[in-house]
């Protein structure tokens, strides 16, 4: 509940704010990153630092709350906040570092708007921090909560060693590890669609922190898989976390590893269910057609995936066994530069134009950016309201509070 006055401020100063936000950001990391090094070496992603995606996506998100607070004032949009809430308990935030977040973010916006900053114009912008913070605290606080009840342990400390059982090499550039906890604890449940924080430790010292979308369960165990990043045409360097996985991580290995979290996963019910990927986003995919296969579900499943070719799907073998498993199951696979002819796959980009789309689907995506957005017009076109759609982002999420 944001007060009408400061309403009626932020309702006013938002142009200003959401015109300057792209220099306020960097400078409030710069600034966060000077006064707390250790912040941006353990806990920030860097490789995000580096390429921005990070700062846009705080930016995009707070613009998108006060917005929302200005639109309707006697509510808290706690819902946009899921995601973000997720992702910080998965990297291990703590509340404390509200404070830290808040100092450095207002000193950044005042250096940048100056006198415009007056002190009703800084207390209206305090209300919506600390609404947006209280949010995310309490949402974080339950989360926590209930991991460490599920994984047992400290609430404040959900990292826990996990020992590599095994490793597999799904294709050239694709491994999977199967993983368990290190002292033969229980394995933490998992919701299909969810993912891992994994915490590697890099050469100059540094603890880096990725996701990865768990790929199953399999004996009980926790899988996922890593595509090694190469480095990008314009001169971008190859992936840190990921080639360093590949390279160091074998079975029989520890690496820390943080509960399943993610608000991404396949609802219970008895409706059809489209399962949508690209590339490597098909691991939340192969969890989700394992856990219908596993359950002998008689739901409608399509399952829609696009690689660059045969050699390059990952999980190629099991989208088959397990919509052969299913009982109402159909997969359908696209090859940009398909090697020879397979004539049950399709040549070019995900189309869904020859892809059943029952009435009353539910649809689950994940891949890049420009196929979500392809897929998800698609999906608008052929009638699936867009509540129905839910995607997975392997990145920071730049559509926050888009109509996404
Ligand atoms: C919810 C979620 C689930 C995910 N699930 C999976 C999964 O199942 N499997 C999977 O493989 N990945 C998954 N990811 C992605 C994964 O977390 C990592 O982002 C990915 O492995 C790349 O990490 P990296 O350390 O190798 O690359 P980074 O070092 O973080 O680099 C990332 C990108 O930034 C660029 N970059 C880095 N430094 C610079 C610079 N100085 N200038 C310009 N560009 C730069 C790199 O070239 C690269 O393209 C998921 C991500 C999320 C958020
Ligand atoms: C109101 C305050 C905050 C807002 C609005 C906010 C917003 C966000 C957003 C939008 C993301 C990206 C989520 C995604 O799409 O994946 C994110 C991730 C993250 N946030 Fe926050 N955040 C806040 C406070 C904090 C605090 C206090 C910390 C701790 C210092 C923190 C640390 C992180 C980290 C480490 C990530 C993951 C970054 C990455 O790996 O690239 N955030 N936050």
């Amino acid at each position: 509940m944001l007060s009408a006055k400061s309403a009626e401020i932020v309702e006013a100063t938002l142009p200003a704010v959401g015109g300057a936000i792209g220099e306020i950001t960097p400078l409030f990391y710069g600034k966060m990153f000077a006064a707390h090094p250790e912040l941006l070496r353990d806990l920030f992603n860097r490789g995000n630092q580096a390429n921005g995606t990070q700062r846009q996506a705080l930016a995009g998100s707070i613009a998108a709350f006060a917005s929302a607070l200005v639109a309707h004032p006697d509510q808290r949009p706690d819902a946009m906040l899921a995601r973000i809430a997720h992702k910080h308990v998965s990297v291990g935030i703590g509340n404390a570092q509200y404070k830290i977040v808040h100092e450095h973010l207002f000193a950044a916006i005042v250096e940048v708007l100056g006198e415009a900053v007056t002190p009703e114009v800084a207390a209206a912008w305090d209300e919506v921090y600390w609404l947006m913070a209280n949010a995310l605290i309490a949402a974080e606080d339950r989360l926590r909560t209930e991991a460490a009840a599920a994984q047992g342990g400290d609430p404040d400390d959900l990292w826990r060693p996990y020992a590599v059982v095994a490793r597999f090499q799904e294709t050239d550039d694709v491994v999977s590890f199967l993983v368990r906890p290190a002292d033969g604890g229980p394995v933490p449940p998992a919701r299909p669609g969810q993912y891992v924080s994994v915490r590697a430790t890099m050469a100059d010292g540094a603890r880096q922190i990725r996701q990865y979308s768990l790929s199953g369960n399999p004996d009980g165990a926790l899988r996922f898989t890593v595509k090694r990043v190469g480095a990008g045409a314009s001169g971008e360097p190859a992936g840190e976390v990921s080639n360093h996985l590949h390279a160091h991580l074998n079975a029989g290995d520890v690496i820390e590893v943080a509960p399943p979290l993610g608000d991404v996963s396949l609802a219970d019910g008895d409706g059809p269910v489209l399962l949508a990927s690209a590339g490597i986003g098909n691991t939340p995919m192969t969890a989700m057609l394992a856990h219908l296969a596993a359950t002998g579900s008689t739901r409608t499943v399509v399952s829609v995936h696009g690689d660059r070719d045969q050699l390059t799907h990952a999980f190629r073998a099991e989208l088959g066994r397990h919509t052969a498993e299913l009982a109402n199951a159909s997969a359908h696979v696209f090859y940009e530069q398909p090697l020879g002819a397979w004539p049950q796959e399709r040549t070019g980009l995900v189309d869904l134009a020859t892809v059943p789309v029952p009435a009353g689907t539910t649809a689950y995506l994940c891949g890049p950016v420009p196929f979500l957005r392809s897929v998800r017009a698609q999906l608008l076109a052929a009638g699936v309201p867009a509540a129905d759609i839910h995607y997975e982002v392997f990145g920071p999420d730049l559509w926050l509070g888009q109509d996404a």
